[in-house]
């Protein structure tokens, strides 16, 4: 099965990206589902009912996000009730939402998608490595294409996690830092491997936000509103191609696409 991994979709830019390019790139690699980290979605901060459903119409098969799916109220009730947006697995018990989903494609192919965070130079919640443990070992084994997207700061702990799950899942992609890393790869059990899918959205930018107020805030350490940037709009994320009886990734492709083509 093909597959899209797409790094952090940031504010209207980035859905803008997302409307306009994701119908192509669908169509040249014949992608059959589609997995995008939607924490920054509205606005840069969080997700709203209405940015998510655009961004679903837009062709997005799930919305996975990280620390700031909080951001915005409003999606606690579809975080609670669909089975379409993910929030970090490991938060403690009684945040509302779910860590993972199970999907059925158009042509019938079963899907798990799940989402963790990491726990270095990010808000202390359950550890990521026992949590996603705990939960494949309850998974049905006939469930052989397995999507994680690690929501992590620190390069060494994601790294850790793709050594963790090699041969258990299909591919460990991470997000968070914005930031695309050049090292895409199959591990030796199979297990396809980034360490940051990267941004999608304006790249004129402190990860995504304009200069001017990002400086001011590391200037003066005062929570100065940030705003979304809007200039070398770019699409980021992974291609993948997986094994429908084994699981196993056969080909990772690393995507970095400009919107003005
Ligand atoms: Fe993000
Ligand atoms: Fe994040």
């Amino acid at each position: 099965m093909n597959i899209l991994l797409i790094g952090d979709i940031v504010g209207k830019p980035g859905r803008k990206v997302i409307k306009r390019l994701l119908p192509h790139i669908k169509s040249q690699y014949n992608v059959e589902f589609v997995v995008a980290n939607g924490e920054n979605g509205a606005g840069g901060f969080g997700l709203t009912i209405d940015t998510a459903k655009e961004l679903f119409n837009s062709g997005i098969d799930v919305l996975t996000s990280g620390n700031h799916i909080w951001d915005k109220k409003d999606i606690f009730v579809e975080l609670e009730e669909g089975n379409r947006i993910l929030r970090p697995l490991n938060y403690p018990e009684g945040v509302p939402g779910k860590g993972y989903t199970i999907l059925e494609t158009e042509t019938g192919k079963r899907v798990c998608v799940i989402n963790i965070q990491g726990r270095i130079f990010m808000p202390p919640i359950d550890c990521p490595f026992m949590g996603i443990q705990k939960l494949l070992d309850s998974i049905s084994q006939d469930v052989k294409t397995i999507i994680v997207d690690f929501h992590a700061e620190a390069t060494s702990e994601k790294m850790a996690m793709g050594i963790f799950l090699d041969g258990k899942v299909s591919v460990v992609a991470g997000t968070h830092t914005h930031v695309q890393t050049a090292d895409e790869r199959i591990l030796p059990n199979g297990t396809g491997y980034i360490t940051d899918l990267g941004m999608t959205g304006p790249h004129d930018s402190v990860i995504g936000m304009e200069f001017e107020k990002s400086m001011k805030r590391i200037l003066y350490q005062i929570p100065f509103k940030l705003n979304v940037a809007k200039k070398n709009l770019r699409l980021n994320g992974i291609f993948l191609n997986v094994d429908d009886e084994t699981g196993k990734c056969k080909e990772i492709k690393r995507l970095d696409i400009p919107y003005e083509v």
